[in-house]
């Protein structure tokens, strides 16, 4: 079984301590994932590559950018140029997600398509061959502190099963974004999960290497229960 990782969201971060907020939590997280929104894909607007650069130089985890962005294509090199060591879109926003991916990968990153909770599963199906993550949202797309989206879980299990079926199971990570924390966790492993985002549950303004440190000891207890 893959090591389980944690990849917290920096969307619910106090952006005025951004480098603080990072490094308190960097002892129990394997990334950080970097949601990008244009106001126009979704209701919501955050940042650009100045700060994914600025993170990257904070940071020597790897960075998983989430473009959540009308035109993945224009702007994935400029992500990657940034420091993105991964970038996910959704392809119901392009005309050729193939195409999209290539563009990821010639730029220098590792691709992964997101997948919308209102989108079926067979949108990654003929892509297996080129994605690295397959990005499974639990919530809608656009703001951090959401609910996690119970009926999405069934479609974790037929991402996970799919990417097993295509013989890509080592090349592939399954990654469940959004509502993540302590009540959701072990339902998202059960289902396949193997990178778990979690904004809220982490950057909480209460105590974020806490949280973070109860998440990973959850993950470390489940991981070994399913040995
Ligand atoms: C939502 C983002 C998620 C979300 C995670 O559009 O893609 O990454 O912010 O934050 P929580 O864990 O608070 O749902
Ligand atoms: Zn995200």
């Amino acid at each position: 079984m893959k090591p389980l990782q944690i990849a917290p969201s920096i969307l619910t971060a106090d952006f005025g301590s951004l480098a603080d907020e990072i490094r308190s939590v960097e002892a129990y997280v394997d990334w950080f994932h970097l949601d990008v929104m244009d106001g126009h894909y979704v209701d919501n607007l955050t940042f650009g590559p100045s700060t994914v650069a600025a993170i990257d130089k904070v940071t020597d985890l790897p960075l998983h950018v989430h473009l959540m962005i009308s035109d993945p294509a224009k702007f994935a090199p400029v992500f990657v140029d940034a420091g993105a060591d991964r970038i996910s879109f959704h392809p119901e926003v392009v005309d050729d997600t193939h195409a999209v991916i290539e563009i990821i990968k010639k730029a220098g990153a590792g691709a992964g398509i997101a997948v919308h909770p209102d989108i079926e599963i067979d949108v990654v199906k003929e892509h297996l061959d080129d994605v690295q993550v397959v990005l499974m949202m639990t919530v809608r797309p656009g703001f951090g502190g959401q609910k996690f989206l119970n009926d999405v879980v069934p479609k974790i299990s037929q991402a996970a099963q799919l990417v097993q079926e295509s013989g890509k199971s080592a090349d592939i990570d399954i990654e469940v974004d959004g509502g993540i924390n302590l009540e959701t966790v072990d339902g998202a492993v059960a289902a396949g999960g193997q990178i778990f985002v979690a904004g809220s549950a982490i950057f909480d303004g209460v105590d974020a290497p806490g949280a973070a440190r109860r998440l990973r000891e959850r993950l470390d207890r489940v991981g070994k229960g399913s040995e």
